[in-house]
């Protein structure tokens, strides 16, 4: 409030302020880093844009349908992966980006190159669209390390690599989750100037929590580890909660404490989620809240990856709950 009492914050923290104040802790960083995030953060803005006014604007259904206006609309989840993809390249920061949405890595052309790498799923909860349920983006941004031209090899770098990583989340508001390795901050959109500002600072992930969420409809598929882990919560009366979205579903683990998981089954042995733009940059931001995330017998972000869309099964939140599901592995000899 200011002494006019009007209700703007004249000297708010906005996500652009906020990354160039970490900027200024390193005194060797060219504002590289600040250039790729401010990127991602334009594509967030315009895919959130999108998701607000999704149906009127006839972006459902098939990509490549024609409107009402005769123009093509593209599918949510296309228009969010070309932002990325166009946001990203365009800012010469990056040289290497790895999508949940295309096949084989994506190299950006000689000339823009800049000396990060960039994994991401544009639209995470695609199943949710049609039903207005929130879904989100999801990003982690690793070094290149080797003077080779950029190829496959470097996006296969363990999560522990990871320079900074974060989330989007097309929720009631929408929010940005963003850590660069020195704890986690929210920032929630504030459509009447365009800008994040920081509304969650220093976000911390309680040591224990009181929620489960994980697909039930699995149940007669999973492992010993993981039946036993759930009927322990069911007997202590915990709360179940299961969004189907995958950064939704994380966000609330961060917010009120629990444990998020997606298992194997005996139909998908790897799980469902994928390692490099799911699993990995959830991991690091839950981690940095002082979380816990892993495959259930080893931490998910020491994983040295083979393949760009490779899966995990993924247990992750509240440090003690995940310690639990740890110790039935050990004690199943899985
Ligand atoms: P995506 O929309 O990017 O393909 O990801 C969907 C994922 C994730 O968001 C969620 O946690 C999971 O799918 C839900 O899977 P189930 O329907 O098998 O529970
Ligand atoms: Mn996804
Ligand atoms: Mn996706």
């Amino acid at each position: 409030m200011t002494s006019h009492g009007s209700p703007i914050d004249t000297n708010c923290m906005t996500l652009t302020r906020f990354i160039l104040q970490e900027q200024r802790r390193h005194p060797e960083a060219t504002g590289e880093l600040t250039m790729l995030i401010m990127g991602i953060q334009t594509a967030v803005k315009s895919i959130s844009n999108a998701v607000r006014k999704a149906g009127i604007a006839s972006l459902f259904g098939m990509a490549g349908d024609v409107n009402v206006q005769g123009e093509e609309v593209k599918k949510l989840d296309v228009l969010a992966n070309d932002l990325f993809i166009n946001m990203l390249s365009s800012s010469f920061t990056t040289c290497l980006m790895v999508s949940e949405e295309n096949k084989t890595v994506i190299e950006v052309e000689k000339d823009h190159q800049g000396k990060y790498i960039v994994c991401f799923d544009p639209l995470d909860g695609s199943s949710n669209i049609d039903c207005l349920v929130s879904i989100g983006s999801i990003f982690a941004i690793y070094r290149k390390t080797t003077d080779s031209e950029p190829n496959v090899n470097d996006a296969l770098q363990p999560g522990n690599k990871i320079v900074a990583a974060g989330y989007a989340l097309y929720g009631s508001a929408t929010m940005m989750v963003i850590s660069t390795g020195n704890g986690v901050n929210g920032f929630m959109l504030d459509p009447s100037i365009g800008e994040f500002v920081l509304t969650d600072p220093n976000m911390r992930i309680k040591e224990k929590g009181k929620i489960y969420s994980l697909n039930e409809g699995y149940a007669n598929l999973w492992d010993p580890a993981v039946a036993e882990y759930v009927q322990g919560k069911k007997a202590k009366k915990a709360g179940a909660r299961y969004i189907g979205s995958m950064v939704a579903d994380v966000h609330r683990t961060i917010k009120y404490g629990g444990i998020f998981m997606y298992p194997a089954t005996t139909d998908s042995p790897k799980g469902k989620l994928r390692l490099l733009y799911e699993c990995n940059p959830m991991s690091f931001v839950v981690e940095q809240a002082g979380g816990k995330a892993t495959t259930g017998k080893m931490p998910i972000l020491d994983i040295i990856p083979t393949d760009i869309h490779q899966r995990t099964p993924v247990f992750l939140g509240s440090s003690g709950d995940v310690q639990e599901i740890i110790d039935l592995y050990q004690k199943h000899h899985l």
